[in-house]
């Protein structure tokens, strides 16, 4: 069975473990423990400070993705389009076989449903494996408010992940979504829904690695963090500095 299918064989079985990764070192670690690895856009925040992911390039998404590939070697590697990437089907085409060609990954990342139906189908039809992503919708959302509700916003998105689903994605994100929704959703399809801040009724979760690690200094009440790596880097930096201050560092032991 290839990646995919065995990813959507998961639904309603086992729960579907996700990340993102922007880098080979962090992606070997999370490839022993991620189904999915998802190089995000959401790195034009995390690493680059922009206000919005808008600002992310394809290149940037390509040279990011290049180093991730070569930290996998088992989870299922997908790459977001970013903003302006796919704003028809042509153009969404051309770049998403950019990006299969460049980075190898087992698949893209768009965002939306209705609007962008017909891009995804032509990629589905091209065989180039989507991931859907709907509720909050970083690239084109301007309150950053959780999604659901309102009857019509709940209405629209139960449409649109039936939509996608009917284009052939394989699975969709739903992003800060709320609960009896991300259930409703998660029931009426047939394909995993992976949740970020979309409770546990979605049939896997992901989280921005640097969040969890609480390396990026941003709350958020959708995330946990399971380490305080800032803390850590601090401690091991500082002895470094007060080592090299006191010619403590390099001793013979780290010289030639
Ligand atoms: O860009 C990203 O990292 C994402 C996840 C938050 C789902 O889209």
């Amino acid at each position: 069975m290839d990646k995919i299918k065995k990813l959507i064989a998961k639904k309603n079985k086992t729960k579907i473990v996700s990340l993102t990764a922007y880098s080979k070192n962090v992606a070997s670690i999370l490839d022993q423990h991620c189904d999915i690895i998802l190089v995000g856009d959401s790195l034009g925040s995390v690493l680059y400070d922009y206000k919005s992911t808008r600002e992310v390039s394809l290149n940037m998404m390509i040279e990011h993705s290049k180093s991730v590939r070569k930290g996998i070697k088992n989870s299922l590697m997908v790459v977001d389009m970013p903003y302006n990437t796919y704003r028809n089907p042509k153009e969404a085409l051309r770049n998403a076989k950019k990006i299969i060609l460049k980075t190898k990954c087992d698949a893209v990342k768009l965002e939306g449903g209705k609007k962008i139906y017909k891009s995804i189908q032509t990629l589905i039809k091209n065989k180039i494996p989507v991931m859907g992503h709907l509720g909050l919708l970083p690239q084109s959302d301007k309150s950053f408010k959780f999604k659901g509700k309102k009857k019509l916003e709940r209405e629209s998105i139960l449409k649109d992940a039936k939509l996608l689903e009917k284009a052939g994605v394989f699975s969709i994100v739903l992003e800060c979504v709320e609960t009896s929704l991300a259930k409703l959703v998660s029931s009426k399809i047939n394909i995993p829904t992976i949740g970020i801040g979309a409770s546990n009724n979605c049939d896997g979760q992901i989280l921005v690695f640097d969040d969890l690690i609480g390396l990026n200094p941003i709350n958020a009440r959708f995330i946990k963090k399971y380490a305080n790596i800032r803390k850590q880097i601090k401690k091991a930096v500082s002895n470094y500095s007060k080592e090299v201050r006191k010619v403590q560092f390099p001793s013979k032991k780290y010289s030639y």
